[in-house]
């Protein structure tokens, strides 16, 4: 990695604020586009504003794309940009079309362009791709049938970055991701970080409970999806891994009671009710991947079980996070 010209976006984000650190630690030149940045995200609070080059703009913008790429003269891209929430996609369909279709389209043209530099481009998709399924675990080989706006986004992005592949001989590689969790994720309304919050401020977590059953997902700890990143680039010159989806998984779906229980029980907030919320947002019931392909190809396989992975996210959240004031 050293000296590696890379491109990242959605580098302030959770994931995008991961890989950027471990990419700085590893001592690339990493360029980040940046739509917004708060202080407390852990992109900030690790102090990556002042270890990387930074263009400031939007996604949906591909003369910027194109302009990052020619002027940093890039080899890989990370792109991670999206409204990578369900909620919010569900408020704001079109915005989370353009941003996550149309932006994912600016990145992969602006890329074809320009092979004289771009060896490589790793596109986050995600398990919801693979939508409601009645066989479970996911394998890459099952239709994509998301059908809610953040799911149907992913298919398309998912699809677009693979066609590019097929269609230009773009070097592009797609990770479908379970749910991921770790230290640094702002996003109050996802399960582990709410739940954190909630417990640490002495009020009841949220349990969301769809009509027909309970939630029950793939929870993956942040460092074994940096890693995931990492084998994906140093194998995509190996044989069956360009153009390929590469699903990254535990294995083992979890209901969401059992995350809260668990998490209860490190904090030490055992008499803490959770309180029952009816989901009216259309969701997929059940998620669990099967990660042979990335095994095989890759030599990925998760590290981290949930029960450390949460100590040390809980860990973060209050030695550092909620320490900032
Ligand atoms: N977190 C998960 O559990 C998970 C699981 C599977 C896949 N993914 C995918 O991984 C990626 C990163 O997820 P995350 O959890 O870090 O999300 P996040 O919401 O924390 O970060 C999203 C990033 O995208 C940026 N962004 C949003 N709109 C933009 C725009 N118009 N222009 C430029 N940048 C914009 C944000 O500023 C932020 O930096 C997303 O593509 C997401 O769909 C996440």
């Amino acid at each position: 990695m050293k000296n590696k010209r890379i491109f990242i976006t959605g580098a302030t984000g959770f994931v995008g604020a991961h890989i950027t650190k471990h990419l700085i630690e590893q001592g690339a030149n990493v360029t980040v586009l940046i739509e917004r940045c708060d202080s407390s995200s852990y992109f900030s609070i690790c102090g990556l504003d002042k270890k990387v080059n930074i263009y400031y703009g939007d996604i949906s913008d591909g003369t910027l794309i194109e302009q990052i790429i020619v002027e940093q003269k890039i080899e890989v891209i990370f792109h991670l940009a999206a409204v990578a929430l369900q909620d919010l996609a569900y408020k704001m369909p079109k915005v989370t079309f353009q941003v996550n279709i149309v932006g994912t389209y600016n990145v992969l043209d602006a890329a074809r362009l320009h092979t004289d530099t771009v060896e490589a481009v790793l596109v986050a998709s995600s398990d919801k791709v693979y939508g409601d399924s009645d066989v479970l675990p996911y394998n890459e080989n099952m239709v994509l049938q998301g059908s809610n706006p953040y799911d149907v986004s992913k298919v398309c992005q998912d699809m677009l970055a693979r066609s590019f592949y097929h269609s230009y001989g773009l070097p592009v590689v797609v990770g479908r991701f379970g749910n991921i969790y770790g230290p640094g994720d702002n996003n109050f309304n996802r399960l582990v970080p709410g739940t954190v919050q909630k417990l640490e401020n002495g009020e009841s977590p949220l349990l969301r409970y769809p009509a027909n059953g309970i939630f029950k997902r793939d929870f993956l700890y942040i460092k074994d999806i940096v890693n995931a990143y990492m084998y994906m680039l140093n194998n995509i010159n190996k044989e069956g891994v360009v153009g390929n989806a590469f699903n990254f998984g535990t294995g083992i779906a979890t209901d969401i009671e059992t995350v809260v229980n668990k998490i209860k029980s490190i904090m030490k907030c055992e008499d803490i009710p959770s309180v029952v919320q009816k989901s009216n947002v259309s969701e997929i019931l059940v998620q669990q991947l099967d990660a042979t392909k990335a095994f095989e190809r890759l030599g990925w396989k998760a590290e981290y079980s949930l029960d450390k992975g949460l100590e040390e996210t809980i860990d973060w959240y209050r030695n550092v996070y909620f320490k900032l004031g």
